[in-house]
């Protein structure tokens, strides 16, 4: 490492994109010296990092990006900020909200509220999700400009949080940027989201409970094509920008499920139509013209998003064996129990 180091304040590191975003700006960016501050919430986990964890460049602090005198001390050292700390799960947005809105809204605003008052901080860049727009119909593509409209507590816990981050830019000019990532697969996801809920149900002969009718669309971005476009984000994307990151990969949930069945050579009857998410978004789609304009394009299909994503589940066993071991088995008898008692077997057949 030579004398001009730079220091990169990652909040909420231990998370899935955090954590590949960690592994990548060590690779890529041999001057990089990184500040991981994490609570350790049930989704942070230190494996995920185990890498890099005695390296020089890295830093972990474990703590609340709600504790004004904590992050201000760490936002003195920080030429660079990126803001992945956040409750993510909607269905536990449905269980209890609470914790979505102290982190994502009164969480941003404490970053924000220090990093107006840091010396040398020179880009904020702030995870934002697709989901701020609410569902949008069968042909249509959300641009930047279009308007929110949450509809689960998470989302709008991401729109308050953007609030904040538009706030000060406006009022203080804060060089803050604005990403609005797709639903994204790969590695170290937790084992809650549907990717990796069906890897591991499936890799355990357990049944993969689908919401509803299986025909709502998410466009799926790996993991990794995301943190190439954040990294171009933090250090080319334009102050006070916000910008959709899609992948161009939408699919119906039951196709996604179908093909993870089918990497692992599963049968289709694996398969349970389970009681719908309480207002669930029927489908999202992001227009991305403008990230695109800036250099970026994703490098992975559908297929092989989904295969590399699930793969790597097949590999590290050691890994979510682990997580489903802990306070997941109560989450699941909650979110599950009752739902796949009730559940509606699979019937292949054409679809719309
Ligand atoms: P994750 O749930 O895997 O990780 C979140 C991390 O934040 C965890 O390590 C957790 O310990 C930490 N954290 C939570 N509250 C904290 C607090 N108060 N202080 C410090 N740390 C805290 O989430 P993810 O999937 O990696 O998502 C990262 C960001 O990207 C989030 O802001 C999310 O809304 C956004 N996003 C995610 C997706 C996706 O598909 N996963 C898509 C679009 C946007
Ligand atoms: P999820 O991974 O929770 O991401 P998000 O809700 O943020 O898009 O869910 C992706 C899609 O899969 C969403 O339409 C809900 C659906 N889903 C199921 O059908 N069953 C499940 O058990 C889960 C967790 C999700």
């Amino acid at each position: 490492m030579d004398g001009r180091v730079t220091t990169y304040l990652i909040t909420g590191g231990c998370g899935f994109i955090g954590s590949n975003f960690i592994l990548r700006l060590l690779r890529e960016h041999p001057q990089a010296r990184v500040i991981n501050l994490d609570k350790l919430t049930y989704a942070g986990n230190q494996d995920n990092l185990r890498e890099v964890a005695d390296d020089e460049g890295y830093r972990f602090v474990r703590g609340d990006i709600c504790d004004g005198a904590l992050v201000e001390d760490l936002m003195h050292e920080a030429d660079y900020v990126v803001n992945f700390a956040a409750e993510s799960h909607v269905d536990r947005s449905l269980m209890a909200g609470d914790e979505f809105i102290r982190t994502e809204v009164y969480g941003t605003y404490t970053l924000l509220e220090a990093a107006r008052r840091s010396p040398k901080l020179k880009r904020f860049l702030h995870l934002s999700t697709d989901e701020v727009y609410g569902q949008v119909g069968e042909r249509q593509a959300s641009v930047e400009t279009d308007p929110f409209r949450p509809r689960s507590p998470y989302s709008a816990s991401k729109v308050g949080a953007e609030m904040q981050c538009v706030a000060f830019v406006e009022t203080y000019g804060l060089p803050v940027v604005i990403a609005r990532p797709a639903n994204n697969v790969g590695p170290r996801q937790h084992i809650e989201k549907f990717v990796p809920l069906c890897a591991t149900n499936a890799l355990m002969d357990e049944p993969l409970p689908i919401y509803g009718d299986g025909r709502q669309v998410r466009d799926w971005l790996y993991v990794e094509d995301n943190c190439e476009a954040l990294d171009l984000l933090l250090h080319e994307g334009e102050p006070g920008g916000a910008y959709n990151v899609g992948a161009g990969n939408q699919r119906y949930n039951i196709e996604v499920a179908e093909l993870v069945l089918d990497i692992l050579g599963k049968p289709r009857n694996l398969i349970h139509f389970v009681e719908d998410r309480a207002g669930h978004d029927r489908r999202y789609c992001v227009n991305f013209d403008k990230i695109r304009a800036l250099g970026w394009s994703p490098r992975h299909g559908f297929a092989e998003a989904i295969e590399k994503a699930v793969r790597w589940y097949t590999d590290s066993r050691w890994w979510w064996e682990k997580v489903r071991e802990g306070e997941f088995q109560q989450y699941y008898r909650e979110q599950y129990g009752k739902r796949l008692a009730e559940a509606r077997p699979y019937a292949a057949g054409p679809r719309p």
